[in-house]
């Protein structure tokens, strides 16, 4: 979607329009998305959109201002049409339009076709109180300009990182004093049963699959309305507690394992990975790519070409990135072998170079939806801080991963939000929950950013429910196709079926290949794969990891 305009967004603030009560509650369905950027005209498939109005603001009782939230339904393909599924994509920030319309059609192979595939734009997002802090991409740049994107690329970097934070933070406020403090994640969990209600009726179960930051949003939900909780799978757990009250420096405790992974599979696979060629094994690739990374700090590579200059913040992010998506990791080797080479006729590709900045420059500044992110996280977290107060879990982040970012950035501009912009609700109690029925967890063993001791944690504190853990590196299980993890989710959203205790689900394919569906099915696929339906659930996880990698491009 296009980031939002000043004037659109002016528009739906003055469209919440005082609505009467009658309509709350009614789902519009209005057929077909029409969805006119192309990206999705090409994956929405049939896609049905509507709209839903739900509260503006949950802690005001005396007002009767709403707020519309944009649905899109992917439907059922077989009868029986079972229970509908409520899909949140994380982010915070992200386009649910996008993740349904471009994934449904997996989704669907996935969990068996029974049912209506759900997924709301969230509040910040799309054209729902749509949160952003420039109007235009000239601004946004220029501020992303003014300091680095890491706080270790030099010993000026943090307090540079500061100051521009402190400049984001009132530039996030001069554009959204009216609507910034109603974006927060309990009212996200409000409106999604909102949704169960309008959908099912009152006091009717969720069904629910969360995705990253979509697992805090569910398991907020399942905290404020643990009797409402149906069949609720979370897969690529943050620590909800950490994530709204703390600073979550354990996020990044695994990043360092999945560049370790990078490296042994760049070495088991060296037609795929070049790199391989000039190392004897993985530990001393490994080494070489953190040299690299220090060699760059003082050495920027200067592409006289087009004026431009590849940092060390912009190689250590876009490899960051990469870790999230093993189906990217080929390309990365690539990459990294060009950055060694300072090889300027490559790197100063208009796309190569964009992409680097994209991920490199500062302030997670590249794109409105970021800035919606950033809008949740901030006022979320609703605490102000000094730059002295952040520096302890700023270092302890840098001692548990030398390759992650130090996220600097974030946790400055929500040191120095506003406080207008603080959300009105926010969940401050604990996570010590019994759910009406227990709830799976999903994970990869190597996760970069949700790590394998966030769920263990979520899993000892719901009673019940379940952790299920996928052999893999990456962000969220979809990152690694397993047969084995999806047949468990189609069970469990089937009939409440939940792996036994201890479950851990290989991959089917290696860390580095090229293979695609047309290649593992049925030629050289390395289990026996009885039934049309594996083989169809297996053709949507190879599909889903292409699409993922196409799109990260
Ligand atoms: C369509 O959406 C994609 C993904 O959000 C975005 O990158 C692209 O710029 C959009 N295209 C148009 C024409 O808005
Ligand atoms: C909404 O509330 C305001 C103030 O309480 C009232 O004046 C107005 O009539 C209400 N509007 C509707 C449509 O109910
Ligand atoms: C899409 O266009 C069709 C035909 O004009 C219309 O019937 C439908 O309501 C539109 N869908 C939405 C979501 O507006
Ligand atoms: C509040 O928002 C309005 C509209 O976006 C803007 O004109 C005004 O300057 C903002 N106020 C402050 C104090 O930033
Ligand atoms: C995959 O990589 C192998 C080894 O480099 C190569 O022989 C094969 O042609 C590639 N296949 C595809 C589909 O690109
Ligand atoms: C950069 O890489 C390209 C593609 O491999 C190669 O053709 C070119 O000669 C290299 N340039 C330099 C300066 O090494
Ligand atoms: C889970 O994490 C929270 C917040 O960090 C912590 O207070 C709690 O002790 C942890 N619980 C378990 C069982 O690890
Ligand atoms: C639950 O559903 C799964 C997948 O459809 C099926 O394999 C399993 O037999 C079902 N279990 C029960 C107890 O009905």
């Amino acid at each position: 979607m296009r980031p939002p305009t000043l004037t659109s967004k002016l528009l739906s603030v003055a469209s919440l329009a005082a609505l009467t009560h009658a309509e709350l509650g009614k789902i519009h369905w209005r057929g077909p998305c029409n969805l006119t950027n192309e990206t999705y005209m090409s994956e929405s498939g049939p896609l049905i959109c509507g709209t839903l109005e739900v509260p503006l603001d949950y802690t005001d009782s005396s007002s009767n201002k709403t707020l519309t939230l944009d649905l899109a339904k992917w439907p059922a393909t077989k009868q029986p049409v079972a229970e509908p599924i409520i899909f949140n994509f994380g982010g915070p920030g992200e386009n649910s339009f996008e993740g349904l319309g471009l994934y449904g059609e997996e989704f669907q192979a996935i969990l068996g076709g029974h049912n209506d595939l759900i997924a709301f734009n969230p509040r910040g997002v799309g054209n729902t109180l749509p949160f952003s802090c420039y109007s235009d991409s000239t601004s946004r740049e220029l501020v992303s300009l003014q300091a680095p994107g890491d706080g270790r690329a030099s010993n000026t970097a943090l307090g540079e990182i500061w100051a521009q934070s402190a400049n984001i933070a009132q530039a996030c406020y001069a554009l959204n004093n009216q609507t910034g403090s109603l974006i927060g994640t309990s009212f996200a969990a409000r409106d999604t049963m909102q949704v169960v209600d309008a959908l099912k009726g009152k006091d009717a179960l969720l069904n629910f699959w969360g995705f990253s930051y979509g697992t805090t949003v569910g398991a907020v939900i399942a905290a404020m309305f643990p009797e409402r909780m149906g069949f609720v799978a979370l897969d690529g757990v943050d620590n909800p507690a950490e994530v709204l009250n703390g600073y979550n420096a354990q996020k990044v405790v695994d990043v360092d394992k999945v560049l370790e992974g990078f490296c042994t599979g760049c070495m088991a696979a060296p037609d795929l990975c070049p790199l391989a060629n000039y190392y004897s094994n993985a530990a001393n690739l490994e080494a070489a790519i953190y040299m690299m990374l220090e060699t760059l700090k003082a050495n920027p590579i200067a592409i006289p070409e087009i004026g431009g200059v590849v940092t060390y913040s912009d190689i250590k992010s876009t490899i960051y990135n990469a870790l999230y998506l093993p189906s990217s990791w080929p390309e990365t080797s690539e990459l990294i072998l060009y950055v060694q080479a300072r090889n300027t006729t490559i790197l100063g590709n208009a796309e190569v170079y964009a992409t680097l900045k994209s991920y490199g420059e500062s302030a997670s500044l590249v794109s409105s939806a970021k800035e919606a992110g950033t809008g949740v996280t901030c006022s979320d977290r609703a605490r102000s801080a000094s730059m002295e107060d952040l520096l302890p879990y700023i270092r302890a982040s840098e001692t548990l991963s030398q390759i992650a970012s130090d996220n600097a950035n974030g946790d400055m501009t929500c040191a120095q939000w506003n406080k207008n912009m603080y959300a009105k609700e926010r969940y401050t109690g604990d996570f010590d929950v019994k759910t009406a029925h227990p709830v799976l967890i999903l994970s990869n063993t190597f996760d970069p950013i949700t790590p394998l001791a966030a769920a263990k944690n979520l899993t000892a504190t719901f009673e019940g429910s379940v952790l299920l853990e996928q052999n893999g590196y990456g962000h969220t299980t979809l990152s690694m196709p397993s047969l084995c993890t999806a047949k468990a989710v189609r069970a469990y959203f089937a009939n409440g079926t939940l792996p036994a205790e201890g479950t851990i689900c290989q991959t089917d394919v290696p860390l580095f290949t090229n293979l695609t569906y047309a290649d593992v099915w049925p030629k050289s696929f390395q289990r026996s794969v009885e039934s049309r339906d594996d083989a169809s659930i297996l053709r949507a996880l190879m599909s889903v990891r292409e699409k993922m990698s196409r799109r990260r491009r």
